[in-house]
Parts: C-alpha cells; sequence; structure tokens
C-alpha cells in the first residue's frame, strides 16, 4: 500500500480520523482515534516520551518519525523540518496517512 499524499490530510478539527502507531522498540501497534492524542495513547501504553506543555509549544515530547506522513501541528519546527517527515510532536502532531512509525 503505498503512502496517500499531504494533499488528502484533512485538517479541518473535528474530521480527524482513526490512525495506527507502531512502537520500534517494542513492536506495539495501537490505534489513535480522533479525540485522542499519539501522547495519550502512549501514556495508555506505558510507552510515553517526556512530555510538558501537551500543545505543541515546548518541544519535550519530540519523537522519532521512522515512516509514515505526519500531520504537523506544533509551533516550534521549521517548513523544511516539517518537510523532512523525521521527527515530531505527539502531543498534538497526528498522522495523515494510516499508519506511523515511532522512534521509541
Ligand atoms: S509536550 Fe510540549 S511540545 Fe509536546
Amino acid at each position: 500500500m503505498t503512502e496517500p499524499d499531504l494533499a488528502v490530510a484533512d485538517p479541518r478539527p473535528g474530521h480527524d480520523t482513526t490512525f495506527e502507531v507502531t512502537v520500534a522498540s517494542t513492536g506495539d501497534v495501537l490505534q489513535v482515534p480522533p479525540g485522542r492524542s499519539v501522547l495519550e495513547v502512549l501514556e495508555d501504553a506505558g510507552l510515553a516520551p517526556l512530555s510538558s506543555c501537551r500543545e505543541g509549544t515546548c518541544g519535550t515530547c519530540e519523537t522519532g518519525v521512522l515512516d509514515g506522513v505526519v500531520d504537523h501541528r506544533d509551533s516550534l519546527l521549521t517548513e523544511q523540518e516539517r518537510a523532512a517527515q523525521d521527527t515530531m510532536f505527539v502531543c498534538v502532531s497526528r498522522a495523515a496517512g494510516p499508519r506511523l512509525h515511532l522512534d521509541l
């Protein structure tokens, strides 16, 4: 299956969809539903990185991305960093496709 183009992501509030997160260190595959953040789902699984602001402004929860397309919703990354698709802030950012593979 190919990753959808970024243009198909629907950034409107209330239009989030469920996506899958794979945790590299454990192999855990988690579902992130609308209304829940990646950070919240990781916390429930006992796998969460450190966090602080939970608004995409402090940078504490930065997590490496090994595969997948991120819908960046933070206030920290530059356009160039967003385009690199190799890191994300899991408190606010989501997937722009069906899954993300996180370097956790
Ligand atoms: S907890 Fe501050 S950017 Fe995610």
